[in-house]
Order: C-alpha cells, then sequence, then structure tokens
C-alpha cells in the first residue's frame, strides 16, 4: 500500500505540469498585460472567450491565428495587436483558454 501511495506520488506530477504550463506561457507571453483568467481587463478574459467558442470546432486553429495576426471588433473598440509568440505557444494558449 505504502509503495502504491508513493508511485502515485511519483507519477502524479507528470500529470499536473501540463496544466500549469499555459498560465505560465500566458504570464511569460505577456498575454496578462491586458488579459485576466476571469476578469475583463483590457481585453475579455479567457473564461469569456472559453464561453464563447464552446463547442466550436475550428475555435482552436480560429484563436491561434487571431493571437498571430491580431484581432478586432469581436470583442469591443479595443483591438489586440499581433502577439509575438510561437505559433505553436499560440496553438498551446489556445487550447489552455479553450479548456477554462
Ligand atoms: C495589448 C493588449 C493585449 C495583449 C498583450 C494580448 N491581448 Fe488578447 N485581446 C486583447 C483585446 C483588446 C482583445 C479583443 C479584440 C476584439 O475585440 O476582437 C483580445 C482578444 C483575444 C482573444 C479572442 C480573439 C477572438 O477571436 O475572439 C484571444 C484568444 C486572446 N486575446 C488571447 C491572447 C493571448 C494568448 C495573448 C498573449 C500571447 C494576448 N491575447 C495578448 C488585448 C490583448
Amino acid at each position: 500500500m505504502k509503495t502504491y501511495a508513493a508511485l502515485i506520488a511519483l507519477v502524479l506530477p507528470l500529470f499536473t505540469t501540463p496544466a500549469h504550463a499555459s498560465p505560465e506561457l500566458a504570464a511569460n507571453s505577456k498575454c496578462m498585460t491586458c488579459h485576466q483568467v476571469d476578469k475583463k481587463v483590457l481585453g475579455p478574459s479567457f473564461k469569456e472567450i472559453s464561453a464563447k467558442y464552446k463547442g466550436d470546432k475550428t475555435a482552436e486553429a480560429m484563436l491561434t491565428e487571431n493571437m498571430l495576426k491580431g484581432a478586432k471588433g469581436k470583442w469591443g473598440k479595443i483591438p489586440m495587436p499581433p502577439q509575438k509568440i510561437a505559433p505553436v505557444d499560440a496553438q498551446k494558449l489556445s487550447k489552455w483558454i479553450l479548456t477554462l
């Protein structure tokens, strides 16, 4: 039983790390200057974005593209400038936002 618990303790971080990687990625990519997970700042909250595109299978690709190219007129008058991040990172962020 003890070994079993130790094994779980060892394996668990392997599964939990990816979930934490994206908030860090968002912070490191300066997204949090304009966004927060559950509060509107300059841009919409990530949870609002997730709710808006819930069930939309094209959303992940579309949001990835909008991060890289910029977005405007969807949420308000303030546009989002194109983000200088790697496309793989944009995709990771897009995926993460849609899980919120
Ligand atoms: C300078 C401020 C600013 C920064 C920095 C910024 N955003 Fe935005 N973001 C906005 C604004 C404003 C909007 C709303 C644009 C609109 O109305 O279409 C937005 C919209 C979005 C959307 C929704 C796009 C859509 O098609 O509905 C996503 C997803 C998003 N941002 C993700 C990010 C991520 C991830 C980062 C970091 C890499 C980031 N943003 C950095 C201001 C910003």
